[in-house]
């Protein structure tokens, strides 16, 4: 007989955040220890679902057995889908093997798909959720910092067709998002670094006091307890509260890709490979179009140092120089950009800001004058 695995003990009340959307409502459950919960939320609010969870062998190693066991004492039958770690999972081929295992899974209209995973996990299983059987519902278990405060919440998901990241997808919003703080202590320090590039973009793209408090707070969301679950809300209301007016991004939802198209073009001159992870890529883009911004008279004052000096503190790429192995050339970089977001007559789409926390969609840049900027960055 083996002996029964450990539950963790949930320690504190949860913060929960509503995502506001009509009959797509759902909330966001933070907090440390609230994974134990999960089979009573779903049995709440699907009493008779069955699930099949979709992770990867790391995810698996660290935490499968102990949601297994938490759905089984909620009284939730559930079977599991493994799959390779990494972004090369966000493919035709593991997508078609994900679906075919849901169908065997025997998982009907009513049962649900739950993603325990980062981004990666996140974004396969909500999309195979959204096509199998004309669309499952799901729950997203984010265990990375950057799928808890960003890619868990809003409904985008997909996979990466051969021209680009992303490319293949649907909304789908989950039914439910359980963000436990506590599954972050097995991330490696430079995964939760960059997951935090993803907080402080909120803070910059629109609340100059939550910046503030990065500013003073960071070390102790980097260590854990309540300032960790404090930022991971906030940034979870401000996204929910953005998605909310704008679920599909026709407007205000592209406040989100601040530092992204930046980020976006270095992140692919690195191969999406280790020498640059997501949020690190993020953090710089942020630094530079704040660097643009000041450049084209848009903001003044001190914002420039203290966006580049916090998050060169928390540990975070904020130059050019700072990417192991160099980056492209601004000719690669160019293409790149212009592959992210479309060229029209010249002109680019970037998030720009007129200063901590007031950023906006500026949809005339010159591509000229970003070509300059960047010479100048890369040469610094
Ligand atoms: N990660 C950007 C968005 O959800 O819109």
């Amino acid at each position: 007989m083996t002996a029964p695995r450990a539950v963790p003990i949930r320690s504190s009340e949860p913060i929960v955040v509503p995502v506001a959307l009509a009959e797509r409502a759902y909330d966001i459950v933070i907090g440390r220890g609230v994974i134990a919960t999960l089979g009573a939320r779903i049995k709440a609010l699907r009493p008779n679902a069955k699930t099949v969870i979709l992770t990867d062998e790391t995810v698996a190693k660290h935490h499968l057995a102990a949601v297994e066991d938490i759905l089984a004492a909620g009284g939730v039958a559930s079977s599991h889908i493994l799959v390779a770690p990494g972004e090369g999972s966000k493919n035709y081929a593991t997508f078609e093997t994900v679906c075919e295992a849901i169908i065997a899974a025997r998982i009907e209209r009513n049962d649900l798909v739950v993603a325990l995973g980062g981004g990666v996990i996140g974004d396969l299983a909500g999309f195979a959720a959204a096509s199998v059987r004309r669309g499952l519902d799901f729950v997203q278990v984010p265990t990375s910092l950057l799928a808890q405060v960003d890619s868990s919440v809003g409904g985008k998901t997909g996979i990466n067709s051969r021209q680009g990241k992303n490319l293949i997808g649907a909304f789908h919003q989950p039914i439910l998002v359980i963000a436990d703080t506590a599954m972050l202590d097995t991330l490696s320090p430079r995964e939760f670094r960059a997951g935090y590039g993803e907080v402080a973009k909120y803070g910059l793209l629109g609340d100059a006091d939550f910046f503030a408090w990065c500013e003073a707070n960071w070390r102790d969301v980097y260590a854990g307890g309540s300032a960790r679950e404090h930022a991971i809300a906030v940034s979870c209301r401000a996204k929910a509260a953005i998605v909310a007016r704008d679920e599909r991004e026709t407007g205000d939802r592209a406040l989100l890709n601040l530092g992204h198209t930046f980020g976006h073009a270095f992140e692919a001159g690195c191969g999406y490979s280790q020498r640059l992870l997501h949020g690190e890529a993020v953090a710089l883009g942020c630094v530079m179009a704040f660097q643009f911004s000041e450049r084209q008279g848009l903001l003044g004052g001190n914002s420039v140092a203290r966006v580049r000096s916090h998050l060169a503190d928390a540990g975070l790429p904020t130059r050019a120089g700072d990417v192991e192995g160099g980056v492209p050339n601004v000719d690669r970089l160019m293409d790149l950009i212009a592959q992210d977001k479309k060229v029209k007559r010249g002109k680019l789409t970037f998030i720009l800001a007129r200063g901590i926390g007031e950023a906006f969609v500026a949809d005339d840049v010159d591509a000229a004058e970003i070509r300059a900027f960047l010479e100048e960055k890369i040469a610094e």
